[in-house]
């Protein structure tokens, strides 16, 4: 019977190679490599499962770095063209998703993108959006993936706004702007935050998970008009594989005056001259307006992505990924 188990330090090439897809095992044991290094992923947090007389599939937990429970799973691949596979998946998800609850997890991620791609190339999708199905997963959000190079003429930053930094604000200022621009978002995944928590419990975590990633304190930015009135903010980052726009918002009556314009710029800007070559930005597939806005910055759209999340309750001894 196929066993799932981490995978020992010195079995990377074991763990890279367990699964069909073998076209690019160095760029994927660089990128895990990569990954131990930010402290996002672990080798304990890699695993393998085995049948008879070989790996036959692979996926691994990953978080942001600082974090000591797991928020995704990545790199999760089987032996796709063989007749068991949904079996081995759900073999295998369950124990991971249960290491991932032992961990401290009470929710887990996976982001399929489309066409597949550096670092996970995502090939069967099908049959992957299935085994997830079958494993509890819900899709979360659906986003667009832009990207700006800096091939890419940048985008001019206006000078109608004044900008003042997380530093010269405060924290609190930041989160109650946080608070304010997230109102009618058309971000799904936001708005059902903002509804199951409630606006303020909702901001204040989302400012909180967002405070993970890299940033300097003066990326983060409230902007105001020449008279004062707070029109909307910048959370410019860098998550482990990217520099990326992490939040952009306008307060619901600064909006359509195309504010959004100035504070991308501003954030490219940012990012830009603290050496970045490339940003990245999601947006949900819903929220038309900011797509414009990254089309007229100049960002391209590389990718699509279907985000999915399983709850893991907590309480002993209950299955939380089904029957086999
Ligand atoms: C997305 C957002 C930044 C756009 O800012 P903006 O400066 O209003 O953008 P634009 O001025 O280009 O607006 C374009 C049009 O979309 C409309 N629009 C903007 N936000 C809207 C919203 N949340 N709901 C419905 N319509 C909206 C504007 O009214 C305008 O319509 P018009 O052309 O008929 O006047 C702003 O809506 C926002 O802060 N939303 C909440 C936070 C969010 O979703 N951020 C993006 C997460 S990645």
């Amino acid at each position: 019977m196929p066993h799932t188990r981490p995978m020992r330090a010195d079995e990377l090439d074991l763990f890279v190679e367990a699964s069909s897809e073998s076209r690019h095992p160095r760029e994927i044991k660089q990128y895990i490599e990569s990954m131990f290094a930010a402290g996002s992923m672990r080798p304990e947090w890699c695993f393998v499962i085995e049948g008879e007389d070989r790996p036959i599939g692979r996926v691994a937990l990953w978080t942001l770095p600082g974090m000591s429970e797991p928020l995704d799973l990545v790199l999760l691949d089987l032996r796709w063209e063989e007749p068991d596979h949904p079996t081995t998946g759900t073999r295998l998800l369950r124990r991971v998703l249960e290491e991932a609850r032992d961990l401290g997890a009470r929710e887990v991620g996976y982001v399929l993108d489309a066409p597949p791609m550096w670092p996970q190339w995502q090939y069967y999708p099908k049959e992957r959006a299935g085994m997830l199905v079958r494993a509890g997963f819900i899709v979360e959000r659906e986003t667009i993936r832009f990207e700006w190079r800096s091939g890419n003429a940048p985008p001019s930053v206006p000078e109608r706004l004044v900008f003042r930094s997380l530093e010269e604000v405060g924290k609190a200022a930041f989160v109650d702007a946080v608070v304010r621009v997230s109102e009618d978002t058309l971000d799904r995944e936001i708005r059902n935050e903002r509804e199951e928590r409630g606006p303020e419990k909702a901001g204040r975590e989302f400012f909180e998970m967002e405070s993970k990633l890299e940033h300097d304190p003066s990326w983060w930015r409230l902007a105001y008009t020449p008279e004062g009135d707070l029109v909307g903010l910048i959370m410019a980052s860098k998550n482990p594989t990217s520099p990326v726009i992490g939040y952009i918002g306008v307060v619901p009556e600064h909006r359509g005056r195309g504010y959004a314009d100035d504070l991308l710029a501003t954030g490219t800007d940012i990012l830009r001259s603290a050496g970045a070559e490339q940003v990245r930005a999601d947006t949900d597939i819903h929220n038309a307006p900011m797509a414009l806005a990254f089309r007229r910055a100049g960002y391209t759209e590389f990718a699509t992505r279907r985000e999915y999340g399983v709850d893991l309750p907590s309480n002993e001894g209950r299955p939380v990924t089904g029957s086999a």
